[in-house]
């Protein structure tokens, strides 16, 4: 029955002459047009994109294509320029001064940006993600600074550390009370009611009257007449309410006992000068500082 046509009665359509089981005759239907029409567009767009675009394997390499385009040369490209922008900005952070830094908004959103990834690199593990503390670790969102909170101090701070053993370190060892034996249990505890009743936490009046003898004989050499505290001596506010180790009795009782003396690294040598004072206007910022 090959290449014989004939017309199918029941849709009017030309067979192709194709027959199966006897009777099943296939319709002569070609392709829509639109369809050939994209495919053969397709095709030329493919040969195209082979000439101008990097597309065959070869041996040792691949066909470059006439304009040489190649992913790495565009992120090799990107990072030349990002390095060199960073190396502006460098320069800019080490010559200036931190107020200069501030009035920049383009050279701040750098060394904000640059600070929290630094921090969370260096200073979460102690002092937390957002840098709000934890137990012995201050939190330096607040704007209470045990060793100053301008950003020359936090700079000298993050620098040298707080009993780290660098020759610049900041010093100061509040006294072991319990454990040299300065104080017995019995005075800890009353002095501990008194350096509460100083937030406005009540307690024992009596025994807040016998602390606060001791707090005036042993205590403001440190922490000031007021119980402030003393920045150069790195001694905490006890009036504020914010506790570096925690505000209950037992918590301020073992603080007078062992004195704590919590350690904060040295940074100078495994920080370069322009990271750390980028940290320092970044912690700065997080506070409000002073
Ligand atoms: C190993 C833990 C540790 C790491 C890491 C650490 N710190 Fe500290 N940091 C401390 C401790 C503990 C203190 C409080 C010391 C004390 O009791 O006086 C402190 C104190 C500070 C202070 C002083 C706060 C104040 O109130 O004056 C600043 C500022 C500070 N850290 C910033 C940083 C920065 C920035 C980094 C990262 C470069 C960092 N720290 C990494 C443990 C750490
Ligand atoms: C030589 C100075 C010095 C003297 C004297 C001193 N302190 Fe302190 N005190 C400090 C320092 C420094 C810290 C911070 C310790 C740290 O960060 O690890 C501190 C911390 C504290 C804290 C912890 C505060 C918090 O936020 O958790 C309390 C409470 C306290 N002192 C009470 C006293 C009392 C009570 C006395 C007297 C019996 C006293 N101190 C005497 C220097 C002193």
């Amino acid at each position: 029955m090959a290449g014989h046509k004939e017309v199918d009665a029941v849709t009017g359509v030309e067979t192709t002459g194709h027959v199966w089981d006897g009777d099943l005759k296939e319709l002569n239907k070609p392709l829509p047009k639109w369809w050939l029409y994209v495919l053969y567009a397709t095709i030329v767009w493919s040969i195209g994109y082979w000439v101008v675009y990097p597309a065959w394997p070869l041996v040792d390499g691949y066909t470059r294509g006439m304009i040489g385009y190649s992913q790495r040369n565009e992120v090799t490209k990107d990072i030349v320029a990002a390095k060199e922008a960073q190396a502006k900005f460098v320069a800019a952070i080490a010559e200036r001064t931190p107020a200069e830094i501030e009035k920049d908004s383009d050279l701040m959103e750098f060394v904000l940006r640059g600070g929290a990834t630094q921090f969370g690199n260096n200073c979460a593990p102690c002092h937390g993600r957002g840098a709000q503390g934890f137990k012995g670790y201050p939190n330096l969102n607040d704007d209470d600074w045990l060793w100053g909170g301008s950003i020359e101090a936090i700079e000298q701070t993050i620098r040298n550390g707080i009993r780290s053993g660098h020759a610049d370190s900041h010093e100061s060892a509040m006294p072991r009370f319990g454990i040299d034996q300065i104080l017995t249990p019995a005075q800890i505890s009353d002095t501990a009611a008194f350096v509460l009743s100083l937030s406005g936490t009540s307690g024992d009046a009596a025994a807040i009257e016998r602390g606060k003898v001791v707090f005036e004989e042993q205590c403001v050499a440190c922490h000031g007449p007021e119980g402030k505290g003393t920045v150069e001596m790195g001694a905490p506010n006890l009036t504020d309410g914010i506790w570096l180790y925690g505000g209950q009795k037992a918590d301020i009782e073992e603080t007078i006992r062992t004195g704590r003396g919590g350690v904060m690294p040295a940074w100078a040598g495994k920080l370069d000068p322009v990271t750390i004072k980028m940290l320092a206007i970044y912690v700065h910022a997080l506070g409000g500082g002073q």
